[in-house]
């Protein structure tokens, strides 16, 4: 019986992920069309020497800098992809359900891919205020 309950529980499941998938990532474009585009570009690519690129950007391979970069703001030397940046993002004060919606946006889009959903909690959870 238990068995059955799964099988039939287990397409539902993947169905409302996927939905809140789409959900996050389309609220998530809205933000970095209001927040991040000035700066990171309608194509993520940025703008050479002064915003780092998103898009294929081996900084988000460490969720948690990004999610806390996108939260608290980053500042000082980093390296995106072989480039070195030394210059200020400021936090933008977007609430934890917005970091999680933009961090799917970015994480999904130019070509990057991220199969895993970030959501509110887990927000809450992996950022440290530095
Ligand atoms: C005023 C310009 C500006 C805006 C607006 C801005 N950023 Fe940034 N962002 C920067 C700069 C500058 C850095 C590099 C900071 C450093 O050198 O420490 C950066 C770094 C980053 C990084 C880490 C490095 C990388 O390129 O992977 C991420 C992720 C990021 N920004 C995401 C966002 C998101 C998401 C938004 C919108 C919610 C946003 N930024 C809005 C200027 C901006």
């Amino acid at each position: 019986m238990s068995r059955l309950i799964i099988i039939f529980l287990f397409p539902a499941f993947v169905f409302s992920q996927d939905i809140r998938q789409s959900e996050s990532y389309a609220n998530g474009q809205l933000v970095y069309e209001d927040f991040c585009m000035l700066c990171h570009m309608a194509n993520g690519q940025g703008v050479p020497k002064a915003f780092p690129p998103l898009a294929n950007s081996d900084y988000l391979k460490d969720i948690k800098a990004t999610v806390n970069s996108i939260k608290y703001g980053l500042n000082g030397p980093i390296v995106v992809n072989g480039v070195k940046y030394n210059s200020v993002m400021a936090p933008m004060g977007l609430d934890d359900q917005e970091v999680a919606d933009v961090t799917n946006f970015i994480l999904n889009t130019w070509g990057n891919k991220y199969d895993k959903l970030i959501t509110k909690q887990m927000v809450e959870k992996l950022t440290t205020k530095q």
